[in-house]
């Protein structure tokens, strides 16, 4: 098994080793391109030919190539698969059409793209695609952008390195302060891209420091050799830029988005982008948020900040991914009444309807910052005139740094799924783009953690079909990524995957207090974020902790929600348990709906959560001799230092409640 897992070239192949391709490689496909003429059909096509031409090389089987008739398009020769690309299907866009008759598979779309997704959903289905039993239907992406945002830095930034919140070693893009040479890494994790449906990138950090905002200008020349390994699987690249650029790059004396000047800047680069790029994806922009320049110096709003930039982009089709990320960074911790959680509400909702149509407001899952456990951000239900994106987090900043299992699809069928209502419209509806920032780097398995790779999967197929559920997208990455693995395999990733969100929530901060984090965002650190300047405290004293967002006695939070929500986060009588101290500011000794009180809760799920990763670790063991040796020494090693962390979190966690309330565990565990 290893050597069929390990491409030759170095890197694990994830979830597209040549064995995954064998059930089509073994057969007759026929690429039916009658109505777009092969040579005419363009570099996303010509990826799906060489695919099926290299599978077929591989397994033994074989490409027919039709300009007619396929059934008859090779004399004797009865294709199992038609792949056809037909624009007058009628399919939607990104779309295809899949259906078994007379024997054959037949998989027609009306786009390239279409013609992708068509063929890896193939791939997905392996053996069972070539069933009769195989159910005709047609399939389209819920979301027409699912884009990754690559914090990735040119240079080795000296505070955040590479890859900003990067855990998975260095950029697969930038080395040495350069793009790299050799780019074939980069084509072949599109690859793997598109085979989970992702279609946009940005290529930098939204932090635009100063080598990468030349991205844009001289540095151009970098990003169409990105775009050109990008473009074959229907990525479109998009560029982080800096609010600031006609200054720092453009020797102008202001970036008032209201000055001409600015705007033929703008417009005139954008030109010079797309002369570079046609089909360039966008900017995504970081403004008056955490030091970034932006339009607040101006007197402007964010409205007439992306709206300049949307301008420059509108002819050539182009988008601005303006982030909501806005808050005070600068927060004076003795100040009980400002409230980072209702920032973002506060600055875009007095805009909603202002912002150009190209524009769309990028709107983090949460109030706070990618935390285990937050309520869904109420800016995703409050601007009905503006295109949002909801933006998610594959990277682990807050999840354990691709050290600790945590499967991320279980939080975001949550979060996708979650009715702003209760009426049955969905975060996934109100949504128009989904968007999440990368897990990637230069290491072997991509992910630092190989089973992360099973976040990234989830990602694009989360976002392509949000109704997907977190065990069977589990089942799904397994079946390509460990083919024809025992079935323990399987099993024992069921066991270690399934249900490890919970697990990290156990024994990490409790019940939605959130942070409780140690420097870099790793480990415990009950009060490491108590008496800073950053907004995100709990508040414990000897009495009680959490913080009272209510509209009765606190910050007014929960006063940005919609009914019912509103109310049923304002009360203590009806707040879920797991968001209690995100709302309310309670006594230790406060009876939760589970029937125990707060502090026997934080006892119990902490010293539960821990042990847990002793199974999990326990667990790992059955599969060796069964996986490739590395991986199955990487997940490893990194179960053992999720074992240890636990272990230090639960005693942190809990000595420390036991410190402020006094009140010992009913269980009798250990405390400090
Ligand atoms: C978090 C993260 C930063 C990042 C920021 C953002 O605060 O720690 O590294 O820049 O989010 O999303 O912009």
């Amino acid at each position: 098994m290893s050597a069929d897992l390990m491409s030759t070239s170095g890197w694990h192949a994830a979830w597209l080793p040549d064995e995954a391709l064998a059930p089509l490689g073994r057969r007759v496909t026929a690429v039916d391109l009658t109505v777009v003429s092969a040579s005419g059909a363009g570099p996303v096509v010509a990826a799906v030919v060489a695919e099926v031409r290299a599978a077929t090389e591989r397994s033994g089987g074989r490409l027919v190539l039709a300009d007619d008739d396929v059934t008859a398009a090779d004399g004797d020769v009865r294709p199992d698969l038609v792949l056809v690309l037909d624009p007058d299907a009628g399919l939607p866009a990104e779309g295809y059409a899949v259906e078994r008759a007379d024997g054959a598979t037949r998989v027609t779309a009306s786009d390239d793209r279409g013609l992708l997704y068509g063929f890896f959903h193939v791939v997905r289905l392996g053996e069972g695609a070539f069933d009769d039993a195989l159910a005709a239907g047609t399939h389209a992406p819920a979301h027409a952008v699912r884009m990754l945002d690559h914090w990735d830095n040119v240079d080795v930034h000296d505070v955040m390195g590479q890859v900003e919140r990067g855990y998975a070693g260095g950029s697969l893009f930038y080395a040495d302060g350069r793009l790299r040479p050799d780019l074939r890494r980069v084509g072949a994790y599109a690859r793997l891209l598109a085979a989970s449906g992702v279609n946009r990138v940005a290529v930098n950090n939204v932090n635009v420091h100063r080598t990468e905002a030349h991205l844009l200008t001289d540095r151009l020349g970098d990003v169409v050799r990105l775009a050109e390994q990008f473009r074959p699987w229907g990525i479109r690249v998009h560029l982080a830029v800096s609010f600031a650029a006609p200054m720092t790059l453009g020797g102008l004396d202001t970036c008032d988005p209201f000055d001409p000047a600015v705007a033929d800047w703008w417009a005139d680069t954008a030109r010079r982008v797309y002369a570079a790029i046609p089909d360039f994806g966008g900017f995504v922009v970081k403004a008056d948020s955490e030091g970034q320049p932006g339009p607040f110096a101006y007197g402007r709003t964010h409205a007439d900040g992306a709206n300049v930039l949307a301008r420059a982009l509108a002819p050539f089709g182009g988008t601005v991914h303006w982030r909501a990320f806005v808050y005070d960074h600068h927060q004076d911790w003795r100040d009980r009444k400002t409230d980072r959680a209702r920032a973002a509400y506060d600055h875009f909702t007095p805009l909603d309807g202002k912002f150009d149509e190209n524009v769309v407001v990028q709107v983090k899952f949460g109030p706070l910052d990618f935390q285990v456990r937050e309520p869904v951000s109420p800016v995703l239900a409050a601007m009905p005139r503006t295109h949002l994106a909801l933006e998610l987090q594959v990277t682990q900043e807050y999840t354990g740094h691709q050290k600790h299992v945590y499967y991320l699809p279980e939080q975001w069928s949550e979060i996708l799924g979650w009715e702003p209502w209760a009426d049955g419209r969905t975060v996934s509806d109100v949504a128009r783009d989904v968007v999440a920032v990368s897990n990637v780097g230069d290491d072997r398995f991509w992910t630092g953690h190989p089973l992360a790779q099973a976040n990234l999967y989830g990602f694009g197929r989360l976002a392509w079909d949000p109704a997907l559920s977190p065990s069977d997208l589990l089942d799904e990455w397994v079946g390509l990524t460990f083919p024809g693995a025992d079935a323990r395999v399987r099993d024992v990733l069921r066991d270690v995957v399934l249900g490890s969100r919970a697990t990290y929530e156990q024994y990490t901060a409790p019940l939605g207090v959130c942070f409780m984090v140690g420097p870099g965002h790793y480990g415990p650190g009950v009060d490491f974020y108590e008496y800073s300047p950053w907004g995100t405290y709990h508040f414990a004293d000897r009495d009680g902790i959490g913080v009272d967002r209510t509209r009765a006695s606190g910050t007014g939070y929960s006063g940005q929600y919609p009914e019912p929500w509103a109310s049923t986060y304002e009360s203590l009588e009806t707040c879920p348990d797991e968001l209690l101290l995100f709302f309310h500011h309670v006594p230790y000794t406060h009876v939760l709906h589970s029937g125990k009180t707060v502090v026997q809760h934080v006892y119990d799920t902490h010293t539960d959560g821990a042990a847990r990763t002793v199974e999990m670790a326990r667990r790992w063991e059955d599969v060796d001799g069964l996986v490739e040796p590395a991986l199955y020494e990487r997940v490893g090693e990194l179960l053992a230092e999720q074992v240890r962390s636990a272990g230090e979190w639960r005693d942190q966690v809990r000595t420390y409640f036991w410190r402020h309330s006094g009140v010992p565990d009913a269980r009798g565990g250990p405390l400090y």
